[in-house]
């Protein structure tokens, strides 16, 4: 078959190349010009003349109203892993595609074997292509799973026309793709894992799953910069983005919801990695705090919501003296610029000093402070730590923090306090103008930076 031509077209400004150029000739950017196939259609008319000369216009597509338009409830297959098919949404649906981004070595392979093997055993044909490990070497992984694997369909194909004739063969509900950066199709001449390839292999996958209802996961390796490889692109292209991430030296795998065409979004799914693979944490919030020590200063805890669920977080701070001429700040689960908005805001709010001082700031397990509500809580944790005072074990610590000191209340405080409810805390440190419905809670209001200092200094 004479290999279909091909432009390269800038990913940014989409300006086309007849040739590969490292820098768009139109926009000037780097390493954003990818190869893709030139589509010929064949004798399709343009404008109104095809319509004009009456002849061989095509056919009319009909629209048809929203409400004429039968609904059925979605389907979806359960993996059977239940915090995997929590940030589904519920399960894996027909026809849909799923990325799962993650780095090296974080279990991506893993979790998808399992859920392959447990899929198989609930009746479903799943194939799973593996460009990044021979069938050998899954088989080696599958014996250490607790999972029986061996049912599972399994591929050592890189190219694109073979896995996608493979799994018409088996007619497989479930297709798995490891990884979309080692896969290639025949329509393109550059290397597997281009922008290119991925882009291209990524639209004819999406294509293949709306078509034949089969479901397509794909693993894609997660580059320096934090994004997945092969840009944007392969993000807007899927249906449904997972990111699974964690300390690789933890034990906690965390798994998270990015986007969800079928489900809400930053769903978090805790694992933890044993010697039988993944085992899903029912319950995180006690996990996260089960190392917690009482009595020890720098401490606090906060409850985030994560998509829909509240999750019970430990923050630790240490303020240490200096040996050097710059204090470090470190920062690991939470963003170094707000560490420095806040440490500024103590400083001069609370006429505290952390200016001789090393400050180093951690979340427990892995998680990530992204939302402000847990400003209150890293402010208690430096306070705590500043002057060797713990913070009383029973309270948990809610609010933002603004640049006047003042604090201010977070949202979904009722599903937050109920958390910490569950988990025997009694007081909330929050703003006066958050109150709590629920029994055995009580609110105690603090809303400025210098009467936290006060509560936590005495
Ligand atoms: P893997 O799934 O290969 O990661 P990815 O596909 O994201 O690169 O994860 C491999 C790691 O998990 C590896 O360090 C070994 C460890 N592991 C276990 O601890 N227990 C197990 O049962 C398995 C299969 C792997
Ligand atoms: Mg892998």
């Amino acid at each position: 078959m004479a290999r279909a031509r091909s432009v390269y077209r800038c990913t940014e400004c989409g300006h086309e190349h007849p040739k590969w150029v490292g820098r768009c000739e139109s926009c000037a950017a780097w390493n954003a010009v990818a190869e893709e196939p030139v589509v010929v259609r064949a004798a399709v008319k343009s404008g109104r003349h095809a319509l004009a000369g009456g002849g061989r216009a095509s056919p009319a597509a009909i629209p048809s109203r929203l409400r004429e338009i039968a609904t059925s409830p979605l389907e979806r297959w359960r993996t059977g892993l239940p915090e995997f098919d929590f940030v589904l949404g519920g399960g894996i649906v027909p026809g849909s595609m799923i990325l799962i981004g993650g780095e090296p070595g974080i279990g991506k392979s893993t979790l998808l074997l399992q859920a392959a093997a447990r899929l198989e055993t609930a009746g479903r044909t799943v194939l799973y292509a593996s460009g990044e490990e021979s069938p050998d070497q899954l088989r080696l992984r599958a014996d250490r799973l607790a999972e029986d694997a061996g049912a599972v369909h399994v591929l050592g194909e890189t190219r694109l026309e073979a896995i996608l004739a493979a799994a018409a063969a088996v007619t497989a509900d479930i297709v798995v793709i490891d990884s979309i950066q080692t896969v290639y199709t025949d329509t393109l001449e550059s290397a597997p894992g281009n922008v290119g390839q991925v882009r291209e292999c990524s639209g004819q996958l999406m294509r293949f799953a709306k078509e034949s209802g089969t479901a397509v996961v794909v693993v894609g390796h997660v580059t320096k910069g934090g994004g997945i490889a092969g840009p944007k692109t392969l993000e807007h292209i899927v249906d449904t983005v997972l990111y699974f991430e964690g300390e690789v030296a933890l034990d906690y795998r965390l798994l998270r919801t990015t986007k969800n065409r079928f489900g809400s979004v930053d769903e978090l799914g805790v694992f933890s990695m044993t010697e039988n693979g993944l085992v899903a944490v029912p319950n995180p919030s006690a996990v996260f705090l089960a190392a917690r020590a009482d009595g020890i200063s720098g401490s606090a805890v906060t409850a985030l919501m994560e998509g829909t669920r509240p999750v019970l977080v430990e923050v630790q701070a240490l303020a240490a003296k200096s040996g050097y001429g710059t204090p470090q700040r470190v920062a690991t689960g939470i963003d170094p610029k707000r560490l420095a908005v806040l440490l500024a805001v103590l400083e001069r709010r609370a006429e505290t000093s952390f200016a001789a001082l090393d400050v180093f700031v951690q979340v427990t397990a892995g998680v990530r402070l992204t939302e402000p509500g847990a400003d209150l809580a890293v402010a208690a944790a430096l306070i705590s730590s500043l002057y060797n005072r713990p913070a009383p074990a029973d309270v948990i610590f809610l609010g933002e923090i603004g640049l006047g000191g003042e604090i201010r209340p977070s949202g979904a405080i009722e599903r937050r306090i109920a958390e910490a409810a569950r988990l025997g805390f009694r007081r909330v440190f929050g703003s006066s103008r958050s109150s709590s419905q629920i029994a055995g809670v009580s609110i105690v209001g603090v809303d400025h930076v210098e009467q936290l200092v006060r509560t936590l200094a005495a």
